[in-house]
């Protein structure tokens, strides 16, 4: 059985924002594990620089504060790790065993002590409800197979009047652009992400209302969605 599928156009672009297909492209986790399988060893090559401004701001923009409980979802090779305030208790998970190997390595050879990493699939979280202030997730919703199942969960297990911060690229308003996203988003899952995630799709399907979006990274191209769980 292919693990990654194409959808139709009527299926993506039809419907309204609380209905419609959000990519045009279906995986699977099992597919999503074999390619960051295979990035492990080179993803912070990779995707470390070309990103980092976007990890940095929204560092800047959470303003965490001492104490804090964050989880980081999607923590992959754990390079967020090292940018967490020190005074704040940080747990990173991920589904890829590889790549949290190589965040155990980070955290050893930095002695990063507040942090610890746990093997779990973000659409499944094995946390109690309201466990966290933050629950943050760096480039991860359009990797996983159910994005709003994700959002539920990052919701469920942020505490009341806690932040839900998203930091990913989303399908551009421009049609132009957003064609050529949708053209090489059959390619780009091979390199671990959907290239056409819907924003305004998602928000609605997930039930999140932004507090803020700011633009980040190359282009302006990557955007820092804030939202804070009312109750
Ligand atoms: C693009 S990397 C992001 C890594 C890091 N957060 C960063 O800032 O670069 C996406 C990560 O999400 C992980 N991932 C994919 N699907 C997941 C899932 N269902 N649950 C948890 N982690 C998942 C992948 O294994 C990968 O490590």
């Amino acid at each position: 059985m292919a693990l990654f599928t194409e959808r139709s156009d009527e299926k993506f672009q039809g419907g309204d924002a609380a209905t419609r297909a959000l990519s045009s492209i279906d995986v699977e986790n099992h597919f999503v594990e074999r390619v960051y399988e295979k990035l492990s060893g080179v993803y912070d090559i990779t995707f470390g620089p070309t990103l980092h401004p976007g990890r940095l701001q929204a560092l800047d923009r959470m303003a965490i504060e001492p104490g804090a409980k964050i989880l980081e979802v999607g923590v992959g090779t754990g390079i967020n790790l090292g940018l967490y305030p020190r005074s704040c208790d940080i747990t990173g998970i991920d589904l890829s065993a590889p790549m949290l190997e190589k965040a155990q390595e980070r955290i050893a050879k930095k002695g990063l002590r507040n942090c610890q990493v746990l093997e779990m699939d973000a659409a499944a979280m094995q946390f109690a409800d309201d466990s966290f202030d933050i629950v943050y997730a760096p480039y991860l919703i359009s990797v996983v197979p159910d994005p709003v199942a994700v959002a539920r969960e990052m919701r469920r297990v942020c505490r009341p009047g806690g932040r839900i911060v998203i930091l990913n690229h989303f399908k551009s308003d421009n049609p132009v652009i957003s064609r050529i996203e949708r053209a090489i988003s059959p390619m780009c899952v091979h390199l671990g992400f959907k290239s056409d995630l819907d924003l305004p799709g998602f928000l609605a399907q997930a039930d999140l209302s932004p507090v803020s979006i700011h633009k980040v990274n190359l282009a302006n191209m990557w955007s820092l969605v804030t939202c804070v769980k009312y109750t």
